[in-house]
C-alpha cells in the first residue's frame, strides 16, 4: 500500500465521493476533503473515509484570527484527521494558535495529533498575481519566507509546489513535512495549475506526499490513472 499518493476528492456530494473511495481505496490509503465537499456534506463525509478504513487530509485551509481558527483545529482534532492545513499568510500567531490548540485537543481525546500543514503560495498562482496582490518577491522568496515562519510556529510541514519541494527540503531538513500538489501524469491536462510536476519529479525533488486531484478524479478508470501514477512515483 502506499502511503504517500493524497487523492483530492473534489466532487460536488457524498454519494460520489463514498464511490470513489470504494474506487480507489485497494491503491490509496489518504483521501483529502476540500472545501466544496466539505461544505456540501461535513462531518459525514470524513466519517466515510473512516469507515473505509482510509485517513483524511482536511484541506479547508484555515485562515482567520488567531481564535477562530484554534477553534476550528480543535474540531479537526476531534474528528481524529490525519492532517489538516492553514495558510501561512495568516501569520505566526495564528499558525501557532493552530497547533498548540490541535496538540491539546489531541490529547484530551487521547487520538494522536493531526499534522498541521501551512500553505504557502497556492499552486494555481503566477508572479503577475503574486504582483497584483502586493507581494513584490519572487514566488521562490515568498514561499521560502512562509514555509521558514511556518516552521518556526510549529507546523509540521507545508503545501507547495514540486519545484519549491527542493529547496524547502534542503533548507528546512529531512524531518519537515512537504506535500505537492499541481501534479499531472505525463500528457494530462493542466487545468488553472500553474506551476506543475509529473509524479515522479515531484518526489525526486523531495515530496513525502503528493496530491492529485481531477487526473484521477475525471478520469473513465479512477483506479487505473492512480496506480500509473504510483507507478510513476516509483512505488
Ligand atoms: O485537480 P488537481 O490535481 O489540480 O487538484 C489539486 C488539489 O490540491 C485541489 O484540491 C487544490 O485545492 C489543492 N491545492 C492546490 N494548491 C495548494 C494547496 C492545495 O492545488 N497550494
Amino acid at each position: 500500500m502506499n502511503k504517500r499518493l493524497i487523492v483530492a476528492l473534489d466532487v460536488p456530494d457524498l454519494k460520489t465521493a463514498k464511490n470513489l473511495v470504494k474506487i480507489l481505496r485497494s491503491s490509496v490509503e489518504i483521501f483529502k476533503i476540500g472545501s466544496q465537499l466539505f461544505t456540501a456534506s461535513g462531518p459525514s463525509v470524513v466519517e466515510a473515509v473512516y469507515n473505509a478504513g482510509a485517513k483524511v487530509f482536511l484541506d479547508l485551509k484555515f485562515h482567520d484570527i488567531p481564535h477562530t481558527v484554534a477553534n476550528a483545529a480543535i474540531e479537526a482534532a476531534n474528528m481524529g484527521v490525519f492532517m489538516f492545513n492553514i495558510h501561512a499568510s495568516g501569520g505566526t500567531k495564528m499558525m501557532q494558535a493552530a497547533v498548540d490548540a490541535a496538540r491539546k485537543a489531541a490529547s484530551i481525546a487521547a487520538k494522536p495529533r493531526p499534522l498541521v500543514l501551512a500553505v504557502t503560495v497556492l499552486t494555481s498562482m503566477d508572479e503577475p498575481e503574486l504582483r497584483q496582490l502586493g507581494i513584490l518577491r519572487k514566488t521562490e522568496e515568498q514561499v521560502m519566507h512562509l514555509a521558514s515562519l511556518a516552521r518556526d510556529a510549529g507546523c509540521d510541514g507545508v503545501v507547495c509546489s514540486a519545484e519549491e519541494a527542493a529547496y524547502i527540503r534542503k533548507a528546512l531538513g529531512d524531518d519537515f513535512i512537504i506535500v505537492t500538489p499541481g501534479i499531472r501524469p505525463k500528457g494530462a491536462d493542466i487545468g488553472d495549475q500553474r506551476r506543475i510536476a509529473t509524479p515522479h519529479s515531484a518526489i525526486e525533488a523531495g515530496a513525502d506526499y503528493i496530491v492529485v486531484g481531477r487526473p484521477i478524479i475525471e478520469a473513465q478508470d479512477p483506479l487505473a490513472v492512480a496506480n500509473k501514477i504510483l507507478e510513476e512515483m516509483g512505488m
